[in-house]
């Protein structure tokens, strides 16, 4: 058999080294070895916006964007969109295994009982302006709770690791609804511990004078299966950021902040209420063919198109696509729908898509369903976040316990001016290794 290294010439020196190959990846400290100009001079791989750099083993999701693929701890996701419910796949993520009777009742019932907020979190929502974005609120009160929860700074034992993400997973609908109804001054509905996870999101959003808010069971199933659609994406920007400021030994409350704030951005979390704006912008389907005109010219980007991985269907969308089917045929037939069907169509027989590989992502037709079930489309990116939330937690724990993991400290490559003193400072006499890299490149 082959052996599993690399062997490279540095051409400056005529070296030769051997780099050892260990699952499809070579490590990036081996190129350190490789020196042209004495110590400190060693190679560093260049990867911004890391397109070809893994940051991480990670046993949690497994995507395959040439072949559609995307599998929670192992499970297609298309099985767990048809038989399982979003709690179910939070378990699975942050456990490594699908519950069983037992441990499925107890870890329900506790999200159940964690889903009220002190009542200070309410007073800080209500300083927020009347139309604040409710993804805006959520980062900061997310935030704010790792004040509440001083407890959470324990991060290195595991009871009290499990009872930060049972806090997370069963506030974050809360604080999403509170944000909600801040917005429309609508006094805050407390959550129903009868209700499902899903159901008690709709009970808080939209419970008015009512007795009892009985959510539409096909409404209910809809968002839970738009929430385990967006549980987790292995290493995305917002679960890039979890990572990281959980490398810092931050406690999660704060990490999640810094996770909902990554995903907030138009190119990632936020593309769902952009969608929403953009099909609301063509306006009919007679103006698409002059809109993808103005795609293809460079003028604006297709929002809900393309994806870092996925070069072929977004999985996630095609779900998401029978999913609006059955919401529709409650809610009603949206002429939004029609516009994006002729989006896609158009879109898929371009050159310009097909040369791109530009297919339908997440966002695409997520936003059609939150609109007909009655989100308004600031509450999208929200939506998104509660979804996330699991799997931003699994990411977590799992870079936390990792031991080849430290703090995450990025190299640079320095293209600033080389040393350089004030008027009448004379320069410091340096030695060679003092003055490192920065100079021996010059
Ligand atoms: N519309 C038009 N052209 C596009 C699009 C698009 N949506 N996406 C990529 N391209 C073009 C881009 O102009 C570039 O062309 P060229 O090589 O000729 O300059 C090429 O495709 C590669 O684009 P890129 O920006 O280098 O690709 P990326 O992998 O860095 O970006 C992306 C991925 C998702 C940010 C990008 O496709 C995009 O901006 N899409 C629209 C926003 C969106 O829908 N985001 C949601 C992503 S899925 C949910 C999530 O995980 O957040």
């Amino acid at each position: 058999m082959a052996e599993e290294t690399l062997t490279i010439t540095d051409n400056r020196t005529g070296r030769r080294y051997e780099v050892p190959i260990r699952d499809g990846a070579i490590a990036a400290t081996e190129l350190q070895k490789i020196t042209a100009d004495g110590p400190g001079s060693g190679l560093l791989s260049y990867d911004p916006a890391f397109l070809n750099t893994a940051s991480c083993r990670s046993a949690i999701t497994f995507i395959d964007g040439e072949r559609s693929i995307l599998r929670y701890r192992g499970y297609p996701v298309e099985e767990l969109a048809e038989r399982s419910t979003f709690l179910e796949v939070a378990y699975l993520l942050i456990h490594g295994e699908l519950p069983d009777r037992g441990q499925h009742r107890d870890w329900v019932d506790a999200i159940t009982h964690h889903t009220l907020l002190h009542e200070n979190i309410k007073k800080l929502i209500d300083g927020f302006h009347h139309d604040a974005h409710p993804m805006g609120i959520l980062v900061g009160t997310v935030g704010a709770l790792s004040t509440f929860y001083p407890d959470a700074k324990d991060i290195f034992n595991s009871e009290s690791r499990r009872l930060q993400i049972l806090r997370l997973i069963a506030k974050m609908p809360t604080l999403a609804a509170f944000a909600a109804r801040h917005a429309v001054g609508k006094p805050y509905a407390y959550p129903d511990n009868d209700l499902s996870y899903a159901g008690n999101f709709l009970n808080m959003m939209w419970k008015a004078t009512e007795l009892k808010y009985e959510p539409h069971p096909v409404l209910e199933r809809a968002l839970d299966v738009l929430l385990i659609l967006h549980a987790d994406h292995e290493q995305n920007c917002s679960t890039n950021v979890m990572r990281a400021v959980g490398s810092s030994h931050a406690d999660p409350f704060s990490a999640t902040a810094a996770a909902a704030a990554a995903l907030y951005g138009p190119l990632h979390g936020g593309a769902n209420e952009q969608v929403l704006r953009m099909l609301k912008e063509i306006g009919s389907v007679s103006r698409v063919p002059e809109y993808v005109q103005r795609v293809r010219s460079g003028q604006i980007r297709l929002m809900g198109f393309g994806h870092r991985v996925y070069k072929n269907y977004d999985p996630r969308a095609q779900i998401i696509k029978k999913v609006a089917d059955d919401v529709l045929a409650v809610t009603g037939r949206s002429p939004l729908l029609d516009i994006a069907l002729e989006l896609e169509r158009v879109a898929l027989a371009d050159d310009y898509f097909v040369k791109h590989r530009l297919y339908p992502n997440v966002d695409f037709y997520s936003g059609i369903i939150y609109a007909a079930i009655g989100f308004p489309v600031e509450m999208f990116p929200v939506l998104f976040a509660i979804g996330r939330t699991p799997g931003w937690l699994a990411q977590w724990q799992e870079g936390l316990l990792d031991p080849e993991q430290k703090i995450a400290r990025p190299r640079q490559v320095y293209t600033g001016p080389a040393e350089r003193h004030l008027p009448g400072v004379r320069a410091p006499t340096l030695t060679l290794p003092q003055r490192g890299r920065e100079n021996l490149r010059k």
